[in-house]
Order: structure tokens, then C-alpha cells, then sequence
């Protein structure tokens, strides 16, 4: 499936970016950007205004933040939360929490500055403090550069402005500098987790020279639940980016990119796009639909999705697991091509385009429900694998594609509805496996032959897929 026109990162005022989150959508919708991330450090308060931007401009725009994390010696590695139920009051008390550290941070700064024998300008720390807004080292830095007092020693050093001297003072290993101590890179990917979303480790090559080094660190972040990386980024090489891409195809984890917009006037992200995928599709997986949130945590449902030609049984034996799942306790709904194609889908034909258009409703409604704790039967003929593939690349590990099969000549003999004898004599148009084609499914997780085993059979090893995924599932959020 290739992947709409996204940016996965881009800066407010809310943050360090230099316009109001609706101006940053409104940008991105003239730089052709379909799918948009507002990923402010550590807040998620330009979100709502952000999405609203997004309805009016055409841009779909997927709640996210970027969580500043600790992985010792690294001070500052960030993490992507997309998809995250911005709105859920434990995450927004957590970033509330990681921003008030920056904060004592800065003031502990400003004293080691003191001790150091530098006069710390109080007036606009205390002004940005007041409107809300984040002290960083630059204001640090500012604060000591303007001054009367500092003149003649900053002048002696030789520090003319805040790009020299914050790595004379205020960086890792120099005397100003004070180190975050967390949320560790483990803590915000849990935290992510917990608000219904997806943990993408941003921009390694920025922030990590190694290559090993990047390698190993993807190792231990994937086990503890990382669901992707940032491989296509701004400032990532060729060499780079191919790497990571082949890691995370290896390890299964999702592909994103961005730009890292942080205003036109920006002196390094200026540009929505600015990326490069070097010839690879991105594998955007949930995060291609915007919101993922839906915060009914710690029970995931499933998609048992089952394709196979009209007749095959695909019906018959879902209603029958369905039934038995629901007298286990479960909650179950069954869409039913016949039913769907009766209310949901009463617009549509047979066409490829109205197949497809049919099946991605399908793959609508299944996540909704599936992402809610329901176990969703999907029966439908879905004879084309591209719009099944996209289904599965929007519910992850949520999504099982079971291939029902009987052959075509089965299932004319079968005729149930009479309509195979219907398209041989004409009065039907492009019927699948007779004069429109069934793609077959490559991998599925199941594959139940009709003609060799009864229904009953069959809708028990449906039974026994779903507990067997149900007693393994995985960690919420962790959909990818
Ligand atoms: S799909 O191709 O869009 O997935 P869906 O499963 O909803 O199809 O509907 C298929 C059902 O519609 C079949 O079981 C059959 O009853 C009926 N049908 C009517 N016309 C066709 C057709 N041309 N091809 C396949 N099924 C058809």
C-alpha cells in the first residue's frame, strides 16, 4: 500500500515551533502534506486545535507528541507517541510532570551558571516562566549573553552568542550543565502505550553517531515494546536511512518519516516533506488513519477476517465460531458481506472500485470494534489483496486473515444462493471465479479447506486461533 503524502513531525508555538498549530496545518495543506503529525516536545495542547485545522484544510492529523527520554549516556533521546488519546488525563499529568523537570532543570542550571561567577538576567526566564512557556538552554544562554556584568569575561572567552556558548557551558560534561534523569526510554514508551498509541523512536542518526550503537539500542527498545522508528528523517543519510529501513523490516517494526517542521524561519526544519525514502515504501501501519485512540485499555478484541469465494462457507462458519465465542463469555459481531452489502454498502456495485471502496468500510468498522474489546467476524468474498493488506496494516496484530476455501467448481455445485448458475448464463456481471479474478491470500493465518472438513470442524479451529491470539495479546497500544 503506498502511503499518503505524510509528515510525521512538525512544531508549534506550544513547543519550540514558531507558529500556532493551526498555521502549522495550514502550511503543511499548501506544502501538499495528507497526513500530518503534530509532535510538540512534551505536551500534547496544541492537538485539539491542530485537528480542527485539519478538517478545515483537508489534512488528516494524527494526535502525537515527542517525549524527551533518558537511555544513559544518552541524555536526550526522543520518543514518538502517535495516535495517542491525547485527551487522557494520566498522560497529560506525566508531560505536565517531564515539563516541570525541564523547568527545575533550568533553574538548577541558572545556579550552577551563578556559582560559576556569571550574572543570570532574571527578567525574561521569569517572563517566559509566566506565560506558560518552556526555559531552555538558549533562554539560559541568552539570559547570561545580555548581561552588563558578563561583558568583559564573555568577551575574553571569546562567546559572542548562544551558539558558543552553550557547548562551552551548557552541555553534557560541562560545568552548567544539569542532566535529565527521566522518563527513561522505556517509561515514555509505556506511557504512549497507556494513552492507545504508538511509540516510534525519533530521528537516531540525530541524536546517535554509532551505527552499532543505534542498532543495539533498537534491539533493546523493541523489547520493551517499541513499535517503530523515524527512518526517513531530514538530516538522516542515505546509508542511514537504508539501514534502519532493513532493521525494522527484519524486526517487524513500522517506518515513518518527517521533516521536523518547526516554522519557516527555522534555521535547519524549514520545510514540510524535506525527507527522502531513497526508493522504500515507509510502513506507516495504524498511523496512515489519524486517531487510533480509543481508550477502553487492556482488552483488545480481534479481526478475524474471512475471504474466500461466494460459497465457500465463509458465513456458515463464522456465525457458527461467533455463536460458540459468544457462549465463552465473549463479546462477537459478524459482518456479513450479505448484511454489509444491504445497509453499510447499499451504494455499491461489484466494480473493483466498489469492492474495494466495500472493503475498506469493513476494515472501518472492524477496527472500531475490534480496538473496543470485540471480536469481529468479517465475512466477505474481498477478492483482491491490496485493500485486505491495507486492513491488515491498520489493525496490526489485531488483524487475522483466514483464507476459506473451496474451488469454484465446489462451490457451483454448491450453488446456495443460485447465483454462480446466474453468471454462467449471463445475467450476472464480473462474478468472482467466473468472470472476475480471486486473488488468493499469500500468508494467511489460517487456512480452512470446506471441501475437506464439515463446519463444525472448521469453526472450531476458528475457536481455537482466536484463544490461542487472545492468550498471547499483546501489551495495548502495541497494535503494529
Ligand atoms: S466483495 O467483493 O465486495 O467483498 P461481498 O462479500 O461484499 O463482496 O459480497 C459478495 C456477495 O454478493 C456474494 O456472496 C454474493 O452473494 C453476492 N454477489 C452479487 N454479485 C456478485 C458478484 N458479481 N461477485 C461476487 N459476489 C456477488
Amino acid at each position: 500500500m503506498s502511503a499518503p503524502a505524510f509528515d510525521l513531525q512538525s512544531h508549534s508555538l506550544h513547543s519550540d515551533g514558531e507558529l500556532s498549530a493551526a498555521r502549522v496545518v495550514e502550511h503543511a495543506a499548501v506544502a501538499g502534506v495528507k497526513l500530518l503529525a503534530l509532535s510538540d516536545h512534551d505536551t500534547v495542547d496544541g492537538v485539539d486545535e491542530a485537528l480542527a485545522s485539519g478538517a478545515l484544510h483537508g489534512v488528516r492529523v494524527v494526535p502525537a507528541t515527542e517525549i524527551s527520554a533518558v537511555d544513559l549516556p544518552y541524555e536526550d533521546l526522543h520518543v514518538l507517541g502517535y495516535g495517542i488519546d491525547h485527551r487522557s488525563r494520566l498522560l497529560n499529568e506525566r508531560l505536565l510532570d517531564a515539563r516541570a523537570d525541564r523547568e527545575r532543570r533550568a533553574d538548577a542550571m541558572a545556579t550552577r551558571l551563578r556559582e560559576l561567577g556569571f550574572a543570570v538576567d532574571r527578567g525574561p526566564i521569569e517572563a517566559r516562566k509566566a506565560a506558560g512557556k518552556p526555559v531552555g538552554r538558549p533562554h539560559l544562554a541568552a539570559a547570561v549573553l545580555a548581561h552588563p556584568a558578563n561583558a568583559d569575561r564573555l568577551a575574553a572567552e571569546g562567546h559572542a552568542d548562544v551558539s558558543s556558548f552553550i557547548p562551552a557551558y551548557l552541555i553534557q560534561g560541562k560545568p552548567g550543565y544539569v542532566a535529565r534523569t527521566h522518563p527513561t526510554v522505556e517509561d515514555a514508551i509505556a506511557w504512549i502505550h497507556e494513552a492507545a498509541g504508538v511509540a516510534v523512536w525519533a530521528h537516531p542518526f540525530w541524536d546517535i553517531g554509532d551505527e552499532r550503537q543505534v542498532l543495539e539500542a533498537i534491539g533493546r527498545y523493541r523489547a520493551a515494546g517499541l513499535d517503530g522508528v523515524e527512518v526517513f528523517y531530514a538530516t538522516h543519510t542515505e546509508d542511514q536511512a537504508l539501514l534502519l529501513a532493513d532493521r525494522c523490516a527484519e524486526l517487524g517494526l513500522l517506518t515513518t518519516g518527517s521533516s521536523d517542521y518547526h516554522g519557516p524561519g527555522h534555521r535547519l526544519f524549514s520545510c514540510f516533506r524535506a525527507f527522502d525514502l531513497y526508493g522504500r515504501e515507509p510502513n506507516l501501519g495504524p498511523i496512515t488513519h489519524g486517531t487510533l485512540a480509543a481508550p477502553v485499555r487492556g482488552m483488545d478484541g480481534l479481526c478475524v477476517w474471512l475471504t474466500g469465494l461466494s460459497g465457500s462457507g465463509k458465513s456458515t462458519i463464522g456465525r457458527l465460531a461467533a455463536g460458540q465465542l459468544r457462549d465463552l463469555g465473549h463479546r462477537v459481531e459478524v459482518l456479513d458481506g450479505d448484511d454489509v452489502r444491504q445497509n453499510l454498502s447499499a451504494d455499491l456495485g461489484f466494480s473493483r472500485e466498489d469492492r474495494d471502496k466495500n472493503v475498506n468500510r469493513l476494515a472501518w468498522v472492524s477496527d472500531l470494534l475490534s480496538r473496543n474489546g470485540v471480536i469481529t467476524f468479517v465475512a466477505a468474498v474481498s477478492p483482491f489483496r491490496q485493500p485486505r493488506e491495507a486492513a491488515r496494516a491498520r489493525m496490526g496484530k489485531r488483524f487475522l486473515e483466514v483464507y476459506v476455501k473451496a474451488s469454484v467448481e465446489e462451490c457451483e455445485r454448491r450453488d446456495v444462493k443460485g447465483l454462480y448458475r446466474r453468471a454462467r448464463s449471463g445475467q450476472i456481471e464480473s462474478f468472482t471465479g467466473v468472470s472476475d479474478p480471486y486473488e488468493e491470500p499469500r500468508s494467511p493465518e489460517l487456512l480452512i479447506d470446506t471441501e475437506q472438513e464439515a463446519a463444525e470442524q472448521s469453526a472450531a479451529k476458528l475457536v481455537a486461533l482466536v484463544e490461542e491470539r487472545l492468550a498471547q495479546a499483546a501489551p495495548v497500544g502495541a497494535t503494529a
